[in-house]
């Protein structure tokens, strides 16, 4: 009777697992029929009430289903184990002989292709370039540059003052006075760099901005020698020649001074918009270095003299790429930034 048990019990479960669809399926078969209280376990119950050779029969019997129960269980297991690799396999696949995603490659800021450029014009041209503290003392910002505490010319670069009575330097001019402490006549050099001024932030003004400073000292320089210098430097800069002229200016730290301005790129001097119809844009301020400056600076007006010249790049830049908001440039926007 139980052998008809024992192979209906087979029968069953063989069914069963044959049938489950996931590993997790075959959980509750173990248990039912080959675990600790399951159908198996109960037939092996009932062998000790059958005589001792139909119990070691049946006993037997029960073993060897026990055992090609397992095995299936485990065959069943291995399929779906085979089944789920497969698919991961499958998801995972990599092709290793596609192509790699480039490298993002990045480009210089607007700012800094400027200086680059102009920085390559002056080294060809016998320059150095040298850099300066962008906190000042007072006397390089402005004492040594000729313009005394009580001068109005101060009120023209609205300063902003540090408690040690340091500042943000205005402008670049004061390493005109560094490199002629340091390197002495003749000298050719420029000075990229940051500058800080405290003013109503808008459009066309930046309390932060950048400028070149540019100087040379010899024992005979004229203002032919600064109009060249200049013309070189703008036509490289806008990539073609520019008309250039010279309007009196006044600052303190050179005499005479100048406003250098180039014939309007847009309308070639025909008036517009952009240079407010006057056919010209103002670009350089410049002029022959004053003797007190050279004096301040240790060089001997009898004996040397110079020119000067202070450009805003941040305006160069502004005017070659046509951007009509000063605040595009430092804002981080790489939307904007990406189009150069
Ligand atoms: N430092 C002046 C400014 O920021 C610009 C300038 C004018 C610099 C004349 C010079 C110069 O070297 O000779 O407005």
């Amino acid at each position: 009777m139980l052998d008809a048990t024992l192979s209906q019990l087979e029968t069953r479960a063989r069914e069963r697992i044959a049938a489950a669809a996931t590993a997790q399926d075959l959980e509750p078969v173990r248990i039912e029929v080959l675990g600790r209280k399951g159908a198996l376990a109960q037939v092996s119950k009932d062998l000790g009430k059958l005589p001792p050779d139909e119990r070691a029969r049946i006993g037997k019997l029960l073993n060897t289903v026990k055992q090609s129960l397992e095995e299936a269980m485990e065959a069943r297991k291995s399929q779906f184990d085979a089944a789920a690799l497969a698919a991961r396999l499958d998801a995972e696949w990599l092709d290793l002989t596609l192509p790699a995603p480039e490298p993002e490659r990045g480009h210089l800021h607007l700012l800094s292709q400027i200086q680059a450029e102009l920085e390559d014009i002056f080294t060809s041209l016998g320059f150095t370039v040298l850099d300066g503290p962008e906190v000042e003392t007072e006397y390089h910002n402005f004492d040594a540059l000729n313009i005394p505490p009580d001068h109005p010319a101060r009120d023209m670069q609205d300063t902003f003052w540090l408690t040690d009575g340091n500042l943000l330097r205005t402008h670049t001019s004061p390493v005109q006075v560094r490199g002629m402490e340091r390197l002495g006549p003749p000298l050719r050099m420029i000075a990229p760099g940051r500058v800080f001024r405290n003013e109503e932030v808008d459009a066309s003004h930046e309390h932060t901005f950048y400028q070149l400073e540019g100087m040379m000292i010899d024992r005979e320089v004229s203002i032919a020698h600064l109009v060249y210098f200049m013309k070189t430097m703008l036509s490289e800069v806008f990539r073609r020649e520019v008309t250039v002229r010279l309007r009196p200016g006044y600052f303190p730290f050179v005499e005479p001074g100048f406003e250098l301005d180039i014939r309007c790129l847009l309308c070639d001097g025909q008036g517009c918009r952009v240079c407010k119809q006057s056919g010209w844009l103002e670009q350089v301020g410049c002029g022959l270095v004053h003797p007190n400056v050279l004096r301040n600076s240790g060089i001997d007006p009898e004996q040397w003299m110079g020119w000067a010249f202070g450009v805003g790049l941040t305006r160069l830049v502004m005017m070659r790429h046509a951007i009509d908001d000063i605040r595009y440039l430092q804002s981080g926007d790489l939307r904007f930034l990406r189009q150069f």
